[in-house]
């Protein structure tokens, strides 16, 4: 109990120094107090580890199982396996539909490191989270399907997997590259016109007039897709990380259209971010029971666009923005909960 109160603390103590209100809480990395300093590890200059250099043991294995899931997800646990007992997630995307290049890609939310990040604090949970409970998180929400049981040879193959890809990142350490790269998000609502126009021109040519995308075969035959829906049923439903514009628009400003990376980027931050307000502005699958996610309602992220909203901001600005006043707003609860927290901890002292 004591710990976790620590931990809402410290991130409490993060969010009201003026730390990143727009982000997920930061992992409980070793403290210079304990004595051991927190390495630093940049993923933008390190070579990509190999999965072909791994034996084939058990770990090479289950390793390599994990990439080919996380490569043609949906060949192996989609909704269009033909074992039902299979069909785990409720679309036809791959993990690397947006964790790009293998889960490699710096700033596209890369796996290297996460065995060293978790077990981690996160608000949505409002606990400690480890490595098999982010991929559920996934797939009951990018994947809008059910969770892998712990103990199932496809749970085993991710981890193992995302520990291959984590190898030589000490624990606690800071990554550069890490999950997506800030953006300067305008304050205004995001303008779906200039969305619309952003998408003909930069993102319809694959992703399709409809946003349905392309597949590589016909549905139901398991092939997934030469290039991913953008919304519709076969989607990422709207309690997933992606259904969060400000997230989207870091995602989309450093990854899309496909080829572009952190250095190259095309779109202007606006840009991005009315793209981002466009594509989420479509019908998607509906996630039940999200009112249970950020039990600690002020720690939610701004851009979370689904009730309950405890700051009085309408739906419609916590979906679309403008968000500079909203992340103000955030940081005064963070605050306020910071101190709360100093006076508890405080008044737990005098009574012992
Ligand atoms: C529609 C896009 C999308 C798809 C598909 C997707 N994810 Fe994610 N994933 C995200 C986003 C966005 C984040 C970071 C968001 C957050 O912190 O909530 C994330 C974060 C993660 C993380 C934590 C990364 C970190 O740095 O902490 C893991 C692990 C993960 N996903 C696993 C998976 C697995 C396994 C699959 C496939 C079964 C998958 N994801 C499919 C979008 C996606
Ligand atoms: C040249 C083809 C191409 C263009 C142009 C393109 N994309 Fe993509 N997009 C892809 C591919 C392929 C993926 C899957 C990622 C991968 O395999 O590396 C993807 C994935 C995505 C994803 C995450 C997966 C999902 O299904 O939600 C989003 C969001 C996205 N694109 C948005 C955009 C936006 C916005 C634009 C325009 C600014 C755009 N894309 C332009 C090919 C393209």
């Amino acid at each position: 109990m004591n710990r976790f109160r620590t931990s809402t603390l410290a991130v409490a103590t993060m969010l009201a120094l003026g730390g990143n209100a727009y982000g997920q809480a930061a992992a409980a990395a070793p403290s210079a107090a304990e004595g051991i300093a927190p390495g630093k590890v940049s993923l933008l200059e390190r070579a990509r580890p190999s999965i072909e250099s791994l034996p084939d043991d058990e770990y090479g294995k289950l390793a390599r199982y994990g990439h080919e899931l996380t490569t043609r997800t949906f060949a192996h646990i989609g909704p269009e396996v033909k074992d039902p007992a299979m069909r785990f997630a409720g679309n036809n995307l791959a993990c690397t539909s947006c964790h790009q290049e293998n889960a490699a890609k710096p700033f596209a939310m890369p796996w290297v490191g996460v065995s060293a990040a978790f077990p981690r604090y996160r608000g949505r949970e409002d606990a400690l989270s480890t490595v098999e409970e982010r991929v559920n998180g996934c797939m009951e929400r990018s994947m809008n399907g059910k969770p892998l049981p712990l103990d199932s040879r496809e749970m085993k193959a991710f981890t193992t997997y995302i520990h291959f890809l984590s190898r030589g990142i000490p624990v606690g350490a800071k990554i550069e590259g890490a999950a997506t790269k800030p953006v300067e998000v305008p304050n205004r609502r995001a303008d779906m016109a200039a969305g619309e126009a952003v998408f003909k021109a930069n993102c319809e040519v694959c992703h399709g007039e409809d946003g349905q995308g392309r597949r590589m075969g016909v549905a139901g035959d398991a092939q997934g897709y030469l290039f991913p829906p953008l919304w519709g049923d076969d989607s990422f439903n709207n309690g997933a990380g992606m259904n969060r514009i400000l997230m989207a628009t870091r995602f989309i400003k450093y990854n899309m259209p496909q080829g572009v990376t952190h250095q190259t980027a095309v779109l202007s931050d606006d840009e991005a971010f009315d793209v981002a307000g466009y594509i989420l502005s479509k019908p998607r699958p509906v996630k039940a029971n999200l009112e249970k996610d950020f039990p600690a309602r002020w720690n939610k992220p701004i851009d979370a666009a689904f009730p309950p909203y405890v700051d009085g901001a309408p739906a419609d600005q916590h979906k679309y923005g403008p968000f500079p006043p909203l992340a103000e707003k955030a940081r005064e609860m963070a605050r306020k909960r910071a101190e709360e927290l100093k006076l508890q901890r405080a008044a737990s002292v005098v009574a012992q």
